[in-house]
């Protein structure tokens, strides 16, 4: 009994932290839209901004299920991410390698959170409140979609023309060898799961 109050309590703690983290990225999410080089980039942080504000309701039913007034509890993980996001876009950076850094900001708060609402989800089925965890579900797989498009518009086209930016041309004109980016490991999007693509 005890041990379920407390991860109850636990619970309802992370979910005010994911408040706090939703409502600083609806503030951070035009900032990064605006300093967006590419149009494809700016439509996808757009559209994961009105998600977003979708996602700070789907909270305050969470909290409603839960008989808790809806608050927030300072989320400093999700601040020092935009704290790294809002310091790149200070950075004199080339189009499409100012692109790049933004994909890799917004790609940490994407995992961020996956983690995050990966736990609480867990426990909400622990403590069986099966409803509360396919709410956020919902949340879940938006933030997993999110993160898969970045990926797909990073190796698909952001990566290369960032790596044919001036910045470069020194590493690949000293030698023949080949630095295609098409090279780069996959691997550094974890978390990626074919079940992530499925819609409920
Ligand atoms: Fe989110």
């Amino acid at each position: 009994m005890n041990e379920q109050t407390s991860l109850r309590n636990l619970m309802v703690e992370e979910i005010k932290d994911l408040y706090d983290a939703e409502r600083q990225l609806v503030k951070a999410l035009p900032k990064m839209a605006k300093g967006a080089n590419s149009d494809e980039l700016r439509a996808l942080i757009t559209g994961h901004l009105s998600e977003t504000e979708e996602q700070v309701k789907r909270l305050e039913r969470a909290f409603e299920m839960l008989d808790e007034k809806p608050r927030g509890k300072h989320c400093a993980g999700i601040a020092g991410i935009i704290k790294e996001g809002s310091d790149l876009l200070e950075e004199d950076f080339d189009g499409a390698v100012m692109d790049a850094g933004i994909i890799a900001g917004a790609q940490r708060a994407e995992h961020y959170e996956i983690g995050a609402y990966g736990s609480v989800i867990a426990w909400a089925k622990q403590l069986g409140e099966g409803e509360l965890a396919s709410l956020l579900e919902d949340t879940m797989q938006e933030e997993k979609n999110a993160d898969e498009k970045l990926s797909a518009l990073a190796e698909g086209s952001i990566n290369s023309k960032a790596a044919a930016a001036a910045g470069q041309r020194k590493s690949t004109a000293s030698n023949g060898e080949d630095r295609s980016p098409r090279s780069v490991p996959k691997s550094r999007n974890g978390g990626r799961s074919k079940a992530s693509t499925r819609r409920r």
